[in-house]
C-alpha cells in the first residue's frame, strides 16, 4: 500500500490544481446514510427517488416537506467525519484546492472547508418552488397545512435541492467543470459515479491528463480508468492521505532544506 501512497502524494505538491469530488459516502460515517441505502423508520416504505422529484412535490407537497423536514432535524445531531476534517486541512496546504461535492448535507462547510462548490443544493437553504429563488425561513409565510409560502407570490416553498429530473445550478457546474479540465490530481470519494453530470467530472479530468485517484471501499464505473484507487472508508483514508502528504511534503518544505 505504501506504493500507491508514494504515487499519489508524488502528484501533490503544495503547488498542485487538485479537484476533489465527494458524495454520500464521506458523510456516511457521520451517520448519514448514502442515498441508495434503505431509509430508516417512518420514511423506510418511501423510494427516495421517488420522493426526491418535482413530481412528487406537485403531487404531495406535505408529504415531501415533511421529508425534507425529518432529513433537516436527523442532520442536526450529526458532525463531520474525519474524513471531511482531513479534507479542510488539505485545503489549507494546497492552494489550488477546489472541493466540489454532490452531498448536500453541509458538512464540508461544517468541518472547515473554505470553499464548497454544492452541485446538488443544500439542505439547510429553500426557495420559491415559482420563483427559483432562495427564500429565508423567517420571512416565509406559514400555511394552514404546516408548508411555508413565498412572502413575494405565495407559492410554496420548497427545498433548495436539485431533484432527479432538474438541471444543477449553472454556475455551480459550469465552475466544477472548468476546474476538472484544468486540474494536475482529481480525487473522486465516497460516490457511485452514476449519477450525471456530477458522474462525467472525473471522466473529463481524466481526458484532459488528469491523475485520477478514487476513494471508495466497492468498485465503481470509474474504477477501471483510474491511476490510483485506495479501497476503504473515506474517515479512514482521507486523514492517511494527509499524513502520507504530510510526511512527504511538509518535511521537505522544513528550514534550510
Ligand atoms: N467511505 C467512502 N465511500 C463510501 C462509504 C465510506 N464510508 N460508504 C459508502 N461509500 C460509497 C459507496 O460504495 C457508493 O459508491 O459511497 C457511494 C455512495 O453512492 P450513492 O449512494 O449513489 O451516493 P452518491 O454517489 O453521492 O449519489 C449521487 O445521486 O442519489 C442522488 O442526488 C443524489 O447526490 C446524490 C447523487
Amino acid at each position: 500500500m505504501q506504493a500507491e501512497w508514494d504515487k499519489i502524494t508524488a502528484h501533490l505538491p503544495p503547488s498542485a490544481r487538485v479537484v476533489v469530488l465527494t458524495g454520500a459516502g464521506v458523510s456516511e460515517e457521520s451517520g448519514i446514510p448514502t442515498f441508495r441505502d434503505p431509509q430508516t423508520g417512518l420514511w423506510a416504505q418511501y423510494d427516495p427517488m421517488v420522493l426526491a422529484t418535482a413530481e412528487a412535490f406537485a403531487r404531495d407537497p406535505k408529504l415531501v416537506w415533511d421529508w425534507y423536514e425529518w432529513r433537516r432535524e436527523a442532520r442536526r445531531n450529526v458532525q463531520p467525519n474525519a474524513g471531511h476534517r482531513a479534507l479542510a486541512e488539505l485545503a489549507q496546504n494546497i492552494p489550488q484546492f477546489v472541493l466540489v461535492t454532490q452531498n448536500i448535507d453541509g458538512l464540508h462547510r461544517l468541518a472547515g472547508s473554505p470553499e464548497v462548490i454544492e452541485l446538488h443544493g443544500n439542505l439547510q437553504r429553500n426557495k420559491c418552488s415559482r420563483e427559483n429563488v432562495v427564500i429565508d425561513r423567517a420571512r416565509a409565510r406559514p400555511t394552514e397545512n404546516g408548508l411555508l409560502a413565498c412572502p413575494n407570490c405565495g407559492a410554496l416553498l420548497r427545498p433548495d435541492v436539485v431533484w432527479f429530473g432538474e438541471m444543477l445550478p449553472r454556475e455551480a457546474l459550469s465552475c466544477a467543470i472548468g476546474e476538472a479540465e484544468r486540474c494536475d490530481v482529481f480525487f473522486s470519494v465516497g460516490t457511485s459515479a452514476v449519477v450525471e453530470p456530477a458522474a462525467s467530472l472525473p471522466r473529463l479530468a481524466k481526458q484532459y491528463g488528469a491523475f485520477l485517484v478514487e476513494i471508495n471501499p466497492r468498485e465503481t464505473p470509474i474504477s477501471g480508468m483510474a491511476d490510483a484507487t485506495v479501497h476503504g472508508k473515506s474517515g479512514e483514508v482521507l486523514p492517511e492521505l494527509m499524513r502520507q502528504w504530510r510526511l512527504r511534503w511538509l518535511k521537505q518544505s522544513g528550514p534550510g532544506e
